[in-house]
């Protein structure tokens, strides 16, 4: 392998700590005579002129992330830019001056359950505030060990990957299964975090990951190659992990499911950043897939970065076999649009990591003329023009630099964090009114006492503090969050953890406390770390065994027991639904989830959200294939396919009163195809004892012999297009108004293509529990479809030369 910068390498012997406060402007005193710190040029202009200062040995510099304290180009008084810091539910930063630390909100599937648009943007504009502050206080990444990079301004994140199979290890980052809702929630923090105070600049950046089709973490047995890659459906070496996994995937499916939220979030929310994803579809690892990446630009007009996953230009040739060595992985990742490469890292060591190959090779592929210089200045192109659009070159005295420290976790940051939260709790049963709970209460099971495990993943620093022993003692669990608000609470454990089985000490002690109770809150679940986690998955969807008994054994006590369940990826509760008198899915409700969770079921919120996930009973594992990226094939995925009977169903969810619809218009309405719109008037009647919030979502079902028999998008059940949450105060009503156009009702052809079909369709308006049915006629010219957008196909598979 060719070695390119002993320079680089020599360097990384030096990495200082990552508190150490690093220049962030260019363009300071004695370098603000260049042409490309001049503001009244255009961001073009500037770009342009400074591309063409840099030579060939400084270039990759400004391409690879986590590169501090390299990164720089001292000569032109350009310093190090940190590409990547993790913002899932909240900045995954060390916390900054005052103490103060990140405010961190529930995992996104909590989220995604309050069906609230207002929320999943306020969560972004948290991030993206807070964010600017500690990237101003020169805060690092919170990952241990204690050598890290400082903070950049471009989150990784949203993960708008749907929830395509319970088992994937990374459910609880994203929102929902729904390609709709997950597009949304990229539309709305996409545009909480790059657009705040600063119209003519960008606070911070998104970098909607992973594209595409990563829902899958290993590791699966599977077919294997060399000898017939690059056929699809392989998995070099035969285990299938998000590494070496090709995915075999329908323009279809691609079209309307995998790509889908990508879409929106770029087109409909200004997304500016991408990461491509470790695992191949059809043939090609993403960050080598000329077609994927210039998709982006060509077809959804994308103006912003793309950077690889950590470690995904080498997986092009160690795990993928594409490239015939690393060298040529760099020319096909660069080629294809990769502008930034995260290498990976070795444990214990600085991160990164001037072992990079965009570091290593650049230089000498370009030198060689393997790899042409003008691809490698369009990733520069790319990657600058966001750091002038932050104002990085500019005089720093703008809005961005005046945020305080104290912005961090301000009141207002706790207060939108609270709020969602309460919004995104399920109740899935309730009978006979078991709750809201009052008089003595027990609360028992592995998670009535959990901290940490209420969290999620992809934590900033929780409680401020050392960080070597990162401490989550400031986190109120289930049973202190009860107690807070009720007199008479006790608690017991009932099972040593999460995944243990039963001791008989321990079990005596959670029935004694049950039967002297007159309620048990029944704390169970799973957990992000042991069960669920990224890089591996789950391989069946059921409690832990241990758990079953303990249910078994409390429910004999005889008084009536509320489950509150924990959990990213959902959970095969027949048992739970069975035996317990109500049910609480609780999610990963985050640091504010406990008291979230006891104002609920203590009656003194009554917000709820509604499943934005199906909930299939433990036979799932035996029904679908983990390999299986094919979202029509029998059972079908997803409640827009499966034709068997969930445990629930997407989109329930109860309150503790009751809403009633009326549709304030015709039945039955007609529209055009071509521009033609309608408005579809209901009214959502608080009808039970109490204040509460309701949701009324929009889905369309194509009537039999609209769509071609025989196509995919015919075996589309219903489909979402719109949501509205409303809180309603009781024997009050609200009234909504939803939307239906030719496009609110389109589908996809098997050829990828986005069509509107001229036929009959139902259009339903649902709580989840009531609904209201509209027939729709779109009147258009005969049987061909109008075509709303076309799919470009993907060219042919080239023979490879490994
Ligand atoms: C980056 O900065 C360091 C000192 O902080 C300097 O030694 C090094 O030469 C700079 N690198 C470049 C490429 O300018
Ligand atoms: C993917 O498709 C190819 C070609 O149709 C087929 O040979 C292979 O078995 C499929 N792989 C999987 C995992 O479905
Ligand atoms: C509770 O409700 C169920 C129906 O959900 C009913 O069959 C049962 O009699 C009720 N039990 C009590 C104690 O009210
Ligand atoms: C206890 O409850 C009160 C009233 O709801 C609330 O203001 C306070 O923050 C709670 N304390 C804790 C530690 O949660
Ligand atoms: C399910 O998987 C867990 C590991 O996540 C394992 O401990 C448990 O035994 C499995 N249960 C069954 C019924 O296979
Ligand atoms: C939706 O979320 C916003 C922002 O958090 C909140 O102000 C609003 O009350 C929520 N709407 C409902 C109906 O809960």
């Amino acid at each position: 392998m060719m070695l390119g910068w002993t320079f680089a390498v020599g360097l990384s012997l030096r990495l200082s700590a990552a508190d150490e406060h690093y220049p962030r402007y260019g363009c300071s005193k004695g370098y603000e005579h260049f042409p490309f710190c001049n503001s009244k040029l255009t961001v073009e202009e500037r770009v342009e002129d400074l591309i063409q200062r840099l030579e060939l040995n400084e270039k990759p510099l400004l391409m690879v992330a986590r590169l501090a304290p390299l990164g720089n180009v001292s000569r032109l008084g350009i310093p190090q830019y940190d590409w990547g810091v993790n913002c899932i539910h909240g900045v995954q930063s060390r916390c900054g001056d005052g103490s103060r630390c990140p405010t961190s909100f529930a995992a996104p599937n909590l989220l995604g359950a309050a069906f609230n648009e207002s929320a999943w943007w306020a969560m972004g504009h948290v991030i993206g505030v807070e964010l600017r502050s500690l990237w101003k206080q020169g805060k690092g990444e919170n990952h241990p060990p204690t050598q890290l990079p400082p903070l950049g301004l471009d989150c990784w994140s949203p993960n708008v990957n749907i929830v395509r199979d319970p088992r994937w290890g990374r459910n609880m980052e994203t929102p929902s299964e729904d390609p709709f809702l997950v597009g949304r929630f990229g539309v709305q923090v996409s545009k909480g975090v790059q657009q705040g105070k600063d119209p003519s600049r960008l606070q911070a950046i998104v970098t909607l990951k992973h594209f595409a089709a990563n829902e899958l973490e290993g590791t699966w047995p599977g077919p294997g190659g060399p000898a017939q890659y690059p056929g699809t459906g392989m998995c070099p070496g035969q285990k299938c992990t998000r590494h070496t996994i090709d995915v075999n995937i329908s323009a279809y499916d691609l079209a309307s499911s995998y790509l889908a939220p990508f879409r929106s979030s770029v087109v409909d929310g200004g997304a500016l950043g991408i990461m491509c994803s470790y695992n191949a579809i059809n043939g090609y690892p993403s960050c080598a897939n000329k077609w994927l990446l210039g998709k982006l630009r060509k077809d959804w007009g994308f103006q912003g970065y793309v950077s690889g996953d950590s470690g995904a230009v080498d997986d092009i040739y160690r795990s993928h076999w594409f490239a015939p060595s690393l060298e040529q992985a760099v020319v096909k990742a660069v080629e294809a649009g990769t502008d930034v490469q995260s290498a990976g890292w070795t444990h214990g060591q600085p991160w990164a990591t001037a072992n990079a190959e965009y570091l290593k090779c650049i230089p000498d592929l370009v030198r060689a003329g393997q790899l042409s210089e003008q691809a490698v200045d369009e990733a520069l192109r790319h990657t600058l023009s966001l750091r002038f659009r932050l104002g990085l070159f500019d005089d720093p005295d703008q809005p961005y630099e005046h945020f305080s420290p104290e912005v961090v976790r301000s009141s207002s940051h706790v207060a939108a964090a609270i709020d969602s939260t309460e919004q995104g709790l399920v109740l899935l049963k309730n009978e006979n009114g078991t709750l809201p709970l009052s008089g003595r209460i027990t609360v028992i099971g592995p998670h009535a006492t959990t901290r940490r495990e209420l969290l999620g993943n992809y934590l900033g620093q929780i409680c401020p503090g050392n960080q070597k022993e990162e401490s989550f003692g400031c986190v109120e669990n289930i049973y202190e969050a009860l107690s807070n608000l009720s007199t008479d609470v006790t608690t017991a454990p009932g099972l040593p953890g999460i995944d243990a089985d039963l001791d008989p000490k321990l079990l005596a002690e959670a029935v004694a406390a049950a039967t002297a109770a007159q309620h048990v809150v029944l704390a169970l679940g799973i957990n992000a770390g042991s069960i669920e986690r990224e890089g591996s998955d789950r391989h069946n969807i059921t409690l832990p065994e241990g758990q079953l008994r303990l249910l078994d054994a409390i429910a004999r006590v005889g008084r009536p027991v509320t489950v509150v369940l924990i959990n990213g990826g959902i959970v095969a509760i027949s048992p739970v639904k069975a035996k317990a008198n109500a049910v609480v899915e609780a999610w990963y409700p985050g640091f504010f989830g406990a008291r979230a969770i006891a104002g609920a079921l203590l009656g003194k919120s009554n917000r709820w959200g509604k499943l934005p996930v199906t909930i299939y009973d433990e036979t799932f594992t035996d029904d679908f294939d983990m390999l299986s990226f094919d979202m029509t094939k029998a059972p079908g995925r997803t409640y827009r396919y499966f034709t068997g009977k969930p445990l629930w169903p997407f989109g329930f969810g109860l309150s503790y009163t009751t809403f009633a619809l009326s549709l304030q218009g015709p039945r039955s309405v007609t529209i055009l195809q071509k521009g033609g719109t309608t408005k579809i008037p209901v009214q959502v009647r608080n009808t039970g004892p109490m204040d509460g919030d309701e949701v009324v979502m929009a889905y369309f079902r194509p009537a039999q012999g609209t769509l071609p028999a025989g196509s995919r998008a015919a075996k589309l059940r219903q489909q979402l297009f719109g949501f509205e949450r409303v809180a309603v105060a009781h024997g009050q009503d609200a009234m909504l108004s939803f939307e239906v156009t030719a496009a609110s009702l389109q589908v996809f052809t098997d050829a990828g293509d986005a069509v509107s079909y001229a036929g009959k369709y139902t259009v339903l308006l649902s709580t989840g529990n009531v609904d209201v049915a509209v027939d729709v006629t779109v009147v258009g010219k005969g049987k061909q479809p109008v075509l709303l957008e076309p799919w470009e196909p993907h060219q042919a598979i080239e023979s490879l030369v490994v």
